[in-house]
């Protein structure tokens, strides 16, 4: 808690230290864990992610030319680019890319993007499927919507901000990291439908529970995640089209459609999706009704769809889960795209470093690195903190 505190100073720190002035402002917005739905937001199907009170935050001021200085704490450097270089998706690369993304759905949809100098820092951690990336878009998105005075609809941020990712960054990702990090609420789990874009905010406060989501960083190094993620993507779509349905939420006979379908890894990426979007309505049932231990089941049955049917769990992976499972937890599952990233279990909150030391303890007998780890509490979407 003490280092999470310190990021909102780190950034107006940063901010004075890179362009010599305060800040007019300071916005910050979260990095998510997803407590079911996988690979469901892409087949326009339902997800149901909360916020981690870990941010990105982005101190910034408006300036009067259309160009963008930004400074990152990670890298210790500042980008610049102008119009020119928004204006052309893919033109600044790497992590000012989420930046000059942000800028450049604004500017094509027509809003007056102000010039902006931002600092960027973050306690997300990165690379660990938390979606810091996402959390980066929404922070700039939500700051230079405050800066311009644009008349931007909260509805419609989430939209805008996976846009900057899919075309200008590159990486065709779905809705539901943008939509967590802008639209979660402290204490709540987000209850999103990938097509209509309804939302409802779901009570999942753990604690009260005498619970805990205990979040494992497996430290698994990412293997291809992009170009895997862009496959299972592109399946999908591809079985969609067999089967004569929009996307594979409207799959409503699963046994009729996996008889059409000849080819046996189609048919498993099929039957992960439709499986999930059920586990993910079966989930909220239970969470409006209070039952919060009955969803561990859910979760550890996602698990085994994501890692026998969707096929995109690794070893490091699998072994927390069957660890955490092994040590009581009422249910676990690998959480985020896959192909390393964090696993979630829901445990008594008494448990937390009991089962944490079990999963530590299986790591190191096998010599994996060893996983960093904390318990999760859904924190507020973005927002302006200064
Ligand atoms: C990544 C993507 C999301 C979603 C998940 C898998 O986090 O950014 O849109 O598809 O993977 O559920």
């Amino acid at each position: 808690m003490q280092a999470m505190s310190q990021v909102p100073s780190r950034a107006a720190a940063g901010f004075a230290s890179a362009f010599g002035a305060d800040p007019a402002g300071l916005w910050a917005a979260p990095g998510r864990v997803n407590l079911i739905g996988e690979h469901t937001d892409y087949n326009d199907g339902f997800v149901l992610p909360f916020a981690l009170p870990h941010r990105v935050v982005v101190a910034a001021a408006a300036v009067p030319t259309p160009r963008w200085r930004v400074w990152s704490e990670q890298t210790g450097e500042t980008v610049e680019f102008g119009a020119a270089e928004a204006d052309e998706p893919g033109r600044v690369e790497g992590w000012a890319g989420y930046v000059a993304g942000v800028v450049w759905t604004l500017r094509s949809k027509g809003y007056e993007v102000p010039g902006a100098d931002l600092a960027v820092a973050s306690d997300v951690p990165a690379g660990a499927g938390l979606s810091s990336s996402a959390a980066l878009e929404s922070a700039v998105l939500t700051a230079l919507a405050d800066l311009g005075g644009l008349a931007l609809p909260v509805e419609d941020r989430p939209g805008l901000a996976q846009r900057a990712e899919n075309d200008y960054v590159g990486m065709p990702c779905g809705i539901m990291d943008q939509s967590a990090s802008i639209r979660a609420e402290a204490g709540h789990a987000l209850f999103l439908d990938c097509r209509s874009l309804a939302i409802e905010q779901i009570p999942f406060d753990v604690a009260a529970s005498g619970l805990a989501v205990l979040v494992v960083d497996t430290q698994a190094p990412h293997r291809h995640a992009g170009g895997e993620y862009a496959s299972r993507r592109r399946a999908c779509e591809e079985a969609a089209a067999l089967l004569g349905v929009p996307a594979l939420r409207d799959v409503s006979d699963l046994d009729a459609a996996l008889e059409k379908l000849t080819d046996d890894v189609m048919r498993r990426r099929v039957r992960h999706v439709v499986t999930e979007n059920q586990r993910v309505l079966d989930t909220v049932d239970l969470l409006r009704a209070g039952r919060v231990r009955e969803i561990g089941p859910l979760l550890t049955a996602s698990h085994a769809s994501m890692r026998d049917d969707f096929e995109i769990t690794v070893p490091e992976v699998d072994l927390a889960v069957s660890t955490a499972l092994a040590a009581g937890a009422y249910g676990a599952r690998m959480t985020g795209g896959g192909f390393g990233g964090c696993v979630l279990a829901l445990i008594d909150a008494t448990e937390t470093d009991r089962v944490a030391a079990a999963v530590a303890a299986a790591y190191a007998e096998r010599g994996f690195t060893a996983p960093v780890w904390f318990a999760a509490r859904p924190g507020p979407g973005a927002e302006r903190i200064e």
